[in-house]
């Protein structure tokens, strides 16, 4: 890959101070453990490994699903869709969804809906990345690491078209314009 045009944002030692911060705030919430982390792939799946590890004494559980959208403009249709179940029953556990940014709140609206059903006995979001401004649908979010301006970021397991998800710092990709829904209005089909 050739080197990306970007500004950093946040610099992975950043990150890496807030997610131990992070991970301390929740410890001391769920002092009665173990605590189901679900993951939401694929762009969670660094922030997820690093706050598990940042745990000293929280017995966690570790669980993925992976959602996607229908149609190029997820963030106007709102329609998502599972494409990977959780492979464990969660009623009567403490869920923590794990997610690496809210931006619409659709997907985690749909994820809220769908685990709140399944009767978990607790149930809260902790995203690294929150673009408030950016809201549709309002969610609740018990743990934020960063509120970001309506810049479009990447790296630290954030892709744009399935790039940058590598970068350790989170950069904001400033060759690209940015649509109305927030897609590059570089993307081509093929690569939303
Ligand atoms: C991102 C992110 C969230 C969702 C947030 O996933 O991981 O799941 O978008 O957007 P929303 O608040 O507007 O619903 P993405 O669809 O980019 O897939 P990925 O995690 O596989 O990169």
């Amino acid at each position: 890959m050739t080197a990306p045009a970007t500004r950093v944002l946040l610099s992975a030692a950043q990150i890496e101070q807030r997610v131990k911060e992070m991970a301390r705030q929740i410890e001391a919430d769920y002092a009665e453990g173990p605590l189901y982390l679900v993951s939401v792939l694929k762009g969670s799946f660094i922030f997820m490994a690093d706050l598990v590890r940042a745990f000293e004494r929280l017995r966690v559980r570790t669980e993925f699903m992976a959602i996607s959208s229908y149609g190029t403009e997820k963030t106007s249709s709102g329609q998502v869709k599972l494409t990977r179940d959780l492979d464990v029953s969660i009623e009567g556990q403490q869920v923590l969804i794990v997610e690496d940014i809210v931006d619409s709140g659709l997907t985690l609206s749909y994820l809220l809906n769908l685990l709140g059903a399944r009767r978990p006995r607790s149930l809260a979001v902790a995203t690294l990345l929150d673009k408030p401004e950016r809201r549709v649908k309002p969610v609740e979010i018990r743990y934020t690491g960063f509120q970001i301006p309506d810049e479009f970021v990447v790296g630290y397991g954030l892709d744009f078209a399935e790039d940058y998800r590598n970068l350790r710092d989170i950069c904001v990709l400033e060759e690209i314009a940015t649509s109305a829904s927030g897609a590059p209005a570089a993307w081509s089909e093929s690569e939303r």
